[in-house]
């Protein structure tokens, strides 16, 4: 496993596996690992890919800076994770690297970035799309894999891919779960000990909100939702949404041929959680 932390030098090592016939597979993280990355990276595997995965907290996608400041970071123990996969290269850029300067692009990524997570974190999607789009220019990947718990940052990534004309297929990986439901995430090593107790019922509620399908209206169960959230004593929805997957346009009746899914922003002790669960 090879790490490099500037740009020419990954753009060489890419260029020899090409040489070598073999096809790139990308995973990009943020870093703080946990098994859903694993299962990013064990399906670049499966597909053969010459597997590159990068860790860098990027700064741009953060619209709040106390976030930022406290993102769990630990290189070492991630560094020590990935050396139990036959990962080909790490990616470990500074700041610096990926920002010489200042990035002002801005990209047009209507509908995703207006509403739900667009709406609560104004700015994130634009920075998402600076960084994903300068790693995937330095990597050029044939797949990149993205995990489906950030729903709207994967359909964010499809249409960036398809604004900027690139060959590069999006795989979208299934949500993986700790053992009492609560989506992985890396921000969940911030919870205390109150929270990490209590954010299981996130998922449960996403469940119940799922068998309500039979004899509910999608709004009456949008609004089953956010009061069974809001009436736990340590948790407030910012935003449940049932929407279609494709345009993320609300549903006012369940009898369409696209699929439905629900997306969910709760407080949590001051952290900030999302899931996410289809109806069908
Ligand atoms: O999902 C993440 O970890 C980040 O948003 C990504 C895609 C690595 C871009 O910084």
């Amino acid at each position: 496993m090879k790490i490099i932390t500037r740009t020419d030098a990954l753009k060489e090592a890419i260029g020899n596996a090409r040489g070598e016939d073999r096809t790139i597979g990308f995973v990009p993280t943020m870093g703080a690992l946990h098994d859903g990355h694993l299962s990013l990276i064990r399906a670049s595997l499966s597909n053969g890919d010459f597997l590159v995965v990068s860790i860098f907290v990027n700064p741009t996608q953060f619209n709040d800076p106390n976030d930022l400041e406290h993102y769990p970071r630990n290189m070492k123990s991630d560094l020590d994770l990935l050396k139990n996969y036959p990962v080909d290269l790490v990616f470990t850029p500074e700041v610096e690297e990926m920002y010489p300067e200042k990035d002002t692009r801005v990209f047009d990524l209507a509908p995703f970035d207006s509403i739900m997570e667009g709406k609560y974190r104004p700015g994130h999607f634009n920075g998402v799309a600076q960084i994903v789009s300068k790693l995937f220019y330095a990597v050029m990947p044939d797949r990149a894999y993205f995990g489906q718990k950030d729903f709207q940052q994967l359909a964010v990534i499809r249409k960036l891919v398809s604004i900027l004309r690139l060959d590069i297929e999006i795989i979208g990986c299934p949500i993986i779960r700790e053992k009492d439901g609560l989506a992985m995430s890396s921000r969940n090593k911030l919870l205390s000990k109150a929270g990490r107790a209590a954010a299981p019922f996130i998922y449960q509620t996403l469940q119940k909100a799922v068998q309500m399908k039979q004899s509910h209206t999608p709004e009456e169960v949008r609004e089953y939702v956010i009061s069974e959230i809001n009436n736990h004593p340590l948790m407030e929805t910012e935003y449940f949404e049932i929407v279609e997957d494709q345009n993320i346009h609300s549903v006012k009746s369940w009898k369409t041929k696209a699929n439905i899914i629900g997306c969910i922003a709760v407080q949590l002790n001051g952290l900030r959680l999302i899931d996410n669960v289809y109806f069908h």
